[in-house]
Parts: C-alpha cells; sequence; structure tokens
C-alpha cells in the first residue's frame, strides 16, 4: 500500500500514543514514525520494542520537518505543548489530538494561534484500558474502535480526509461529530462513569473495615470498579477540562440515586422495579446495539440467509410462539388498566418487543418477557408520561397503527418511525380517521411514517366506515375512542381480527359488536385481568401448509388460536382437499384454541372465496406454495391489500415462485396459480417474514436448493422458526451475517 504521508511525530508516548505508533509501523501509514516523550525511558523502549523508527532527541527540530503531529499528552498539557511547538510550525504540517475533551484543546490551539489553524484537526479515539505506559502499547488497540473528530468551520477538508484515513486504516470507524455535543457526549459515557468509579472506590476504602468489603466483594464490585485503576493524573485533568459538562451529568445522576433511594426507603417496589427493568431494558439494548443484533434502528445491520434442502416430510407433535396480535394489544392494555396484568405466552418476537419497549418509554413498569411471562404495572388510562424522543417500533406495522391511536387521546407530543420497510408503508389509513375525531397527525412523505401526532386535543367520537378490510385501523380508532367524548362507532367492509374487541372486554370494557359494526364509548376504565396467548395461527400455518403439501407428513400443532376471524386458512386448506382435526377445542381467555393435526393428502386447486381473504390475510404466502402445489388453478382475487404489508406479497411470490419455475400470474388483486413442479434457485425475500418462511416450506417439494436471501426479520414474528422447522424434518438451515 501507498504511504499516506512522510514523517509522522507522535508526542507523548502512554498507551494510546505508544499504540498508534505500532499501529502506523504496522499499518506502514507513513514512511516514519518519530516519538518523543518527555521520559526519555520511554523512548528507549520503544525504540527497543519496535514502535517507533526513530527517538526524537530534538523535539522542535522533528516537529518542524513533520508532515502529521499527533499530540497524545494529557489533555491539561496540549496548551504548554503546543506553546512550545509554536515557533517552529509550518502551515502545512497537520495536527490532530487524542484528548477525551475537544472544548478546551479548541480554546488552547485559539488563544496560542488567535483562531485554530486550518489544518488543526482535534480528534478523539474511544479505545483504551485501565493500563498505562508504553509497555502496554497495542497495535491493534484501535480495531473495530470509535475515533470521532471534531473538525471545525475552516478545517482544511484535505487535512481531516487525512486524519480520518489514518485511522480508518489502523482498524478505527471514525465519525465527526460537533466539539460541544462530543464533550457533553463524552461526559455521560465515559466521564462520568469513570469519576463514580473512583469515587465509590474511595467511598469504600474509607471505611473502617474496608479489608473485609474488599476481600468479599466478588462480581458486581470487581465489574463497576475496573476503571478505577486507571491514571489519576489524566481523570484529574479530564475532570476539569470538562467542568461544566460533567457537573451536569453528576447532579442528573446524583437526583437518579436520590430517585432510588427515597423509593427503597419508603419500600415503593413499583418504582424499583421500574428504575431496575428500565434500566435492565436499555443495557441489554445497548449490548445488542454494540454486537449489531438489537431490534431496533441496528435491525438491518443483521442480515441472515436460509438455505433449504429439497425434500422430506414433516412429522411430531409442536408448539408455535404466541399470537402477535394478542401479545400487543396485551401490553398496550395492561399498560392503560388498573392494576397488574400477568400475561403467559407472550410472543418474544421483535415486533411484539418493540411495543413492550415503547410502553417503558412511556413510563410503564414491564416485567419480563421470561419464557412468555410478562408482569404489567398498569398506569390507568391517563397515566403514561411522554417518552423521552421518537418511539422506534421497527418492522411493526401493527405497533404504530395501534399507537398512532392510543398517542392521539394523550395530553403529550409524540412521534413513531419504523425500519425502511415499514416507512414505506400507508398511514394516511389511520391519520385520516384520527383527524375526523380532532387528533392532530402528520405523516411523512407520501402518507408514510413517521407519524407526528400533537397532543392534548379533545377528541370526539366518530361513525367511521372504513374503506378497506382492516383490523389494524379499526382498533386504532377503537383505541382513539378511549379517550373521545361519546360513541365511536366503526364499520367494516368485511370481518377483520376481533382481539381489541375481546380484549378490552376481557378488561371490563364495554364494547358492543353487532353485525359489521363495533362500538364504545369513551371515558371508561381498564380493569387488570390475566391473559394466556394462544400459539399464533399465522405462524402455524407454515407447519400446517408443509404437512399439506408434503407425502407421508403428520404434525400437530398445539394450543393455537381459532378465533373465527383468524381461521381462513383452515377453511381455504379444507377447501383444498387438506385433512385437517381441530382437537381439544376449549376457550382460553375469551379465544377459542384447539390443537390442529394435519395429515398429508393430494391438494386441488379452487377459487378462494373472497370473503376468506380477511380471514387469511397473513397467511397467502404460505397459500400459494400450497397452490403450487395443488392441481389444477387456485385463483385469488379481492386481495390488493397483500401489496401493502412488510413487502408487496403478490409480487414478492410472484417473482420467487417463477425463478423456482412455478406456473403463476400476478393480477392486480391477487393471482392464478397452476399446478406445477418447483425446482430450485435463489429467492429475494424483500425483509419480509412470511415471504422468508414460505420459501423455506416451498423446499420439502422443491427439486433443488432453495436459498432465501434477507431473512432476518423472521424474528419480528418467529424467532425460533428454524429450529422447529429442523425438528420437525425440513432441512432448512440459517446462515448469519
Ligand atoms: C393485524 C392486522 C392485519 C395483519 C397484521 C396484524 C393486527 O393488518 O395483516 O399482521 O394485529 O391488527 P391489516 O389491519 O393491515 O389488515
Amino acid at each position: 500500500m501507498r504511504c499516506l504521508t512522510d514523517r509522522v511525530l507522535v508526542i507523548g508516548l502512554g498507551l494510546i500514543g505508544g499504540s498508534l505508533a505500532s499501529a502506523l509501523r504496522s499499518h506502514r501509514i507513513c514512511r516514519t514514525v518519530i516519538g518523543y516523550d518527555r521520559d526519555s525511558e520511554e523512548m528507549a523502549t520503544g525504540l527497543r520494542l519496535g514502535i517507533i523508527d526513530v527517538a526524537a532527541e530534538d523535539l522542535l527540530m522533528e516537529a518542524a520537518q513533520a508532515d502529521v503531529i499527533v499530540l497524545a499528552v494529557p489533555v491539561k498539557a496540549i496548551e504548554s505543548v503546543l506553546a512550545e511547538l509554536l515557533p517552529v510550525l509550518r502551515t502545512e504540517t497537520i495536527i490532530t489530538d487524542v484528548g477525551s475533551v475537544k472544548g478546551n484543546v479548541v480554546k488552547s490551539a485559539k488563544a496560542l494561534f488567535g483562531e485554530v489553524p486550518p489544518r488543526f484537526i482535534p480528534g478523539h479515539p474511544i479505545a483504551g484500558s485501565e493500563k498505562s505506559g508504553i509497555t502496554a502499547a497495542d497495535a491493534t488497540l484501535f480495531e473495530h474502535h470509535k475515533v470521532i473528530l471534531t473538525p471545525l468551520p475552516q478545517s482544511d477538508r484535505e487535512a481531516v480526509t487525512l486524519i480520518a484515513r489514518m485511522w480508518q486504516t489502523v482498524g478505527a470507524e471514525v465519525l465527526q461529530m460537533d466539539v460541544a455535543r462530543h464533550d457533553e457526549v463524552l461526559a455521560a459515557t465515559s466521564h462520568l462513569p469513570h469519576l463514580l468509579a473512583f469515587s465509590l472506590v474511595d467511598t469504600l476504602a474509607r471505611e473502617q473495615d474496608c479489608t473485609e468489603i474488599f476481600r468479599y466483594a466478588a462480581g458486581g464490585f470487581r465489574d463497576f470498579t475496573r476503571v478505577a485503576a486507571s491514571d489519576p493524573t489524566m481523570w484529574h485533568d479530564i475532570g476539569l477540562a470538562n467542568k461544566s459538562a460533567i457537573l451536569q451529568k453528576i447532579d442528573e445522576f446524583s437526583a437518579g440515586v436520590q430517585r432510588l433511594r427515597d423509593a427503597i426507603e419508603t419500600e415503593e417496589s413499583q418504582a424499583m422495579l421500574g428504575i431496575f427493568t428500565r434500566a435492565k431494558a436499555a443495557r441489554e439494548h445497548f449490548s445488542k446495539i454494540l454486537s449489531g443484533s438489537a431490534y431496533t434502528q441496528n435491525m438491518k445491520i443483521k442480515d441472515a440467509t436460509f438455505f433449504a434442502q429439497p425434500g422430506g416430510q414433516v412429522q411430531g407433535t409442536i408448539r408455535v410462539p404466541g399470537d402477535k396480535s394478542i401479545s400487543h394489544r396485551s401490553i398496550m392494555l395492561g399498560s392503560l388498566a388498573d392494576g397488574t396484568t400477568e400475561v403467559t405466552g407472550f410472543l418474544e418476537g421483535e415486533d411484539s418487543l418493540a411495543t413492550l419497549q415503547a410502553f417503558r418509554d412511556m413510563g410503564v413498569v414491564i416485567e419480563g418477557p421470561h419464557q412468555g411471562a410478562v408482569k404489567i404495572y398498569g398506569v390507568g388510562i391517563h397515566g403514561l408520561r411522554q417518552p423521552p424522543g421518537p418511539i422506534y417500533v421497527g418492522n411493526s406495522g401493527t405497533t404504530i397503527r395501534l399507537l398512532s391511536g392510543l398517542l392521539a387521546g394523550q395530553a403529550f407530543d409524540s412521534e413513531l418511525s419504523g425500519d425502511a420497510s415499514l416507512s414505506k408503508r400507508p398511514m394516511e389509513r389511520v391519520a385520516k380517521p384520527l383527524r375526523l375525531m380532532g387528533a392532530q397527525v402528520e405523516t411523512g412523505e407520501n402518507g408514510c411514517p413517521p407519524v407526528k401526532i400533537k397532543g392534548g386535543q379533545a377528541l370526539q367520537a366518530i361513525r367511521y366506515e372504513m374503506p378497506m378490510a382492516s383490523a389494524q385501523v379499526k382498533s386504532c380508532v377503537m383505541l382513539a375512542g378511549l379517550y373521545a367524548a361519546g360513541e365511536t362507532r366503526v364499520i367494516e367492509p368485511a370481518p377483520t381480527r376481533d382481539h381489541t374487541e375481546r380484549m378490552l372486554r376481557g378488561f371490563g370494557y364495554a364494547v358492543d359488536v353487532a353485525g359489521n359494526q363495533v362500538s364504545l364509548s369513551g371515558g371508561g376504565s381498564l380493569q387488570a385481568t390475566k391473559i394466556d396467548v394462544p400459539a399464533d395461527i399465522s405462524s402455524a400455518t407454515f407447519f400446517m401448509v408443509a404437512a399439506a403439501i408434503s407425502p407421508d407428513s403428520d404434525i400437530t400443532l398445539e394450543h393455537v388460536g381459532i378465533n373465527p376471524t383468524r381461521i381462513g386458512v383452515i377453511n381455504i386448506l379444507r377447501a383444498m382437499g387438506s385433512h385437517l382435526e381441530l382437537l381439544n377445542e376449549r376457550e382460553v381467555g375469551g379465544e377459542p384454541v384447539a390443537d390442529i393435526r394435519i395429515r398429508y393428502a393430494p391438494l386441488k386447486g379452487i377459487h378462494i372465496p373472497e370473503d376468506q381473504v380477511p380471514l387469511a390475510i397473513d397467511e397467502f404466502p404460505a397459500l400459494f406454495i400450497a397452490a403450487v402445489c395443488a392441481e389444477g388453478e387456485t385463483v385469488l382475487t379481492g386481495a390488493e391489500e397483500l401489496r401493502v404489508k412488510e413487502s408487496d406479497r403478490i409480487q414478492a411470490m410472484v417473482d420467487g415462485l417463477k425463478i423456482l419455475g412455478a406456473d403463476i400470474e400476478g393480477t392486480p388483486d391477487g393471482a392464478i396459480i397452476r399446478g406445477s413442479e418447483m425446482g430450485g434457485g435463489v429467492i429475494e425475500s424483500h425483509d419480509d417474514h412470511r415471504i422468508a418462511m414460505s420459501f423455506a416450506i416451498a423446499s420439502l417439494r422443491a427439486k433443488g436448493v432453495i436459498e432465501i436471501h434477507e431473512c432476518a426479520n423472521v424474528a419480528t414474528s418467529f424467532p425460533n422458526f428454524v429450529e422447529l422447522a429442523q425438528q420437525v424434518g425440513i432441512r432448512v438451515r440459517k446462515e448469519e451475517k
């Protein structure tokens, strides 16, 4: 590789300076690395260990000849070092530093030069350890760490680029930030924790029996105080250099400790659990962000591919995860109820977790989920608090649409946003009726997210005739109706899932259902209850279709919700000739449940009755696979809603099935599918969980390997799909990047 520059002078051969010098050499970023340290021993060690090429005998002479100077001295020493160099510095020399406070470095440069020179680029590698000195130098120290550069308006672009490339070449990720913002962020994320660690150890060490305390202090103490072994002078300097931001953070922290102290003193369990559960969720969320696998913003970072081998059949008895629609609603209504709601069977998928997090952000204490168990300490219908920022709901259409209705009735402003796929989905369908109720709702470009809601509006009940059969729109209007004066009535063009109505009743709220009309009056309250979430029929569908298409299959799916508004898939599969039994039918918490046994039988094509479409709306990707495996033609009409799901599901299935060689044609509101053979191929799932899972089961009847891309979102509704699929005999495996 060509060198980026000729002579780099590193002043200060501590952990950071030494590690950078070493990395510059090992990556051959410049021709010569010159090291300088006040302590000549450190320079000698640097030479001996091969960390530097040259030890600077005469600092000023080396500074005069250097192309790049890195100031790796303690923050407080930067001004005096710069003052010493000033007489010999050439204008073309690029200067940077590694101090963890930037405001004071910029101030020093201004004081000395009159204005910060264009080729002085302040920087801060966020790397280090409690070790110090050149013997701790490590050429890999910056790999996968962040380096923040804080260039100023007058900074020379070329100089910024060179410093950025220097850090990137040693393996760091380079970010740019405003000086003041940098100092504020670092006060919170680095300076405060270091100072607290020093303070905690010092406080405990003062106690009489401190030896005992330290002797028995195990993991917690050790983890919390590791950084108290850091360099005291350095932290002294940082404490003063970033004084105002640090004082602000210490005050905020002290107030937080005081709140916890009060809660313990008064034995307020809910307040204590609130602090702990919020912190635990936030901590897990951070560590997931750091490992690139959170369910929020960075969901796109992860990537998963499914490889499905052809052939096989399915056998066994399994329980698929909890119903997504019911899981969302359990958190929403549990949060608004008076009292504590206990949920079992909760779906621990990314979508329902997004709802759970949203309510935590609005001040609700929620314990769990732990193996499907969730405990929600309801705050009452008017008890939600303004979230600290926009609510991010990831891929979840149900969260954003239902929450829009609920938030329209709150006293505070709010904003809802989602991932790339959700950001393309229509939100005016909920914004319009909410505006008719007097809500102030704004959607983004083309009526898509973000959704911005102005709080404090007096809502009026409406009578709303829905232009499309959508349970999300119906539920949104009903949730807003809880806060509206008068009776809100929704009229459906066709029956859609009625979990909101059922669950509201379960929470003791009067809901009237007559024919295709649902109504409720605002101003009531909800009473906490117990909810047992049945297994999701939409997830069970993949295994129902798997058994229906592969000879010799026999599978039983336990405890599946068979709400009459969800059983389109059962009706359609039966009409196609499949051998499907409902066993052990019962009712659990207001929802009908059964075990579903399905055995292979040859399928035939049908014209799918349009009244079944809303009842099977999420099941069509899998049903398309069944149709390809059936004899004759299957025709789907009246299903234009499929085009605005997590992907355009008609297009995604038509494209994918054509790649496998199936005989299929898309129409504006459905498809015509003829029974045909499927080969192998590479399929795009368009980040849509149900498209990904449908092609995985297609492999049972395919003649070649099916490779399915963009499968990470399977975790939104069915986190253990691959494991369960393998368990029953589907030869699918997942590769994650
Ligand atoms: C859902 C309603 C349906 C469905 C979605 C969940 C719900 O959406 O597709 O997966 O929980 O209310 P639409 O209301 O857009 O049909």
